[in-house]
């Protein structure tokens, strides 16, 4: 499952959702992908108002689901579950900042401070499947505690597979420039280096600092071909309408005509972005409620057929 120098796609909540994952997987069919996290108490309560609860992963290909709590034996049961819907591995989220998980539940980049939970949860995720178990995580909570080796020496001690580290701490949030440190010998696992990764360059520059691979998470934002591109399997390409009609019909089997066109609304935007008179293309989409307006709309603006 993990081979060296692979490009992840990152797990971003809101947005690799199953369509969105079927769009990567047409220019990088093989390619490691993230879920987007899941709550274990979403997933084991099985709240019918959240589909991706009900996903089976045995249709795509490489993928691990991602699991974000605080509850030691709900994170098992909900990474058992994850394991029969078909996930190739289980990755526990140990990044995430937003204060409604990382503060009010204990739960993500909290485990970052408190290693004695963060090492109970592994465990028992760990002894809870027999698919591989990895970690995403950041540099530490603050400037004062860039601790990750410490997190990642216990990781390895519990019998976590890999990790992804994005280089900043939980305080910076999204801010300044995600700096990865240099992969040193005491470090017994293969460790994904994460952030700011756009290009080639970047992708051999993680590389060179002695990282097993890269992962790439806003750089497909609007470019789903991104990990295609970098892993050699295609190159960019030159009709971007058919592709954008493909995501958002994907999305209308998915989520129904209703939630399906507003939620396209912001992939419209980053697809578009960059595009001569792509502001009033924004506006126009923002106000449209029906799956056949919106399709006019994407083939006048991209001038392609309706047709896929
Ligand atoms: C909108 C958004 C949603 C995200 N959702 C998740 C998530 O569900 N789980 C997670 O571990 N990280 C999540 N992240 C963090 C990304 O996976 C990644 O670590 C971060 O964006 C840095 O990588 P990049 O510069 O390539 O985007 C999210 C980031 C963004 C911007």
């Amino acid at each position: 499952m993990l081979v060296n120098n692979q490009i992840f796609g990152a797990p971003l909540a809101g947005i690799t959702d199953k369509p969105f994952r079927r769009i990567v997987r047409m220019f990088a069919p093989d390619a490691p992908l993230y879920t987007e996290m899941i709550s274990c108490h979403s997933l084991v309560e099985a709240h019918k108002n959240c589909l991706r609860n009900f996903d089976r992963y045995d249709d795509e290909g490489n993928i691990g689901a991602q699991i974000f709590g605080a509850d030691v034996s709900l994170m098992a049961d909900a990474a058992r579950i994850l394991q029969d819907s078909g996930a190739t591995w289980i990755d526990i989220n140990m990044g995430c900042p937003v204060p409604k998980v990382a503060t009010r539940s204990g739960a993500g980049a909290h485990l970052m401070k408190d290693h004695i939970l963060a090492e109970k949860i592994m465990r028992a995720v760990v002894k809870a499947v027999k698919i591989p178990v990895s970690i995403k995580t950041r540099l530490g909570w603050d400037e004062a505690s860039r601790d990750w080796a410490e997190l990642i020496h216990i990781a390895t001690d519990c019998g976590i597979s890999f990790a992804a580290l994005h280089g900043r701490t939980r305080a910076q949030l999204y801010m300044g420039e995600s700096k990865l440190p240099r992969i040193t010998d005491d470090i017994k696992m293969p460790i994904i280096g994460n952030g700011d990764i756009k290009d080639i360059k970047d992708v051999t520059k993680v590389l060179n600092l002695g990282y097993s691979g890269a992962m790439i998470g806003r750089a497909m934002l609007g470019r789903p071909w991104t990990l295609g591109v970098l892993s050699g399997k295609c190159d960019v390409p030159h009709q971007i309408g058919p592709i954008v009609l493909r995501h958002f019909e994907y999305m209308l089997g998915y989520y129904g005509e209703k939630n399906a066109t507003q939620m396209f609304r912001k992939h419209a935007a980053w697809y578009s972005a960059g595009i001569p008179n792509s502001a009033e293309f924004r506006i126009k989409v923002n106000k449209i409620f029906s799956a056949k307006e919106l399709k006019t709309e994407i083939c006048k603006f991209w001038g392609c057929e309706e047709n896929i």
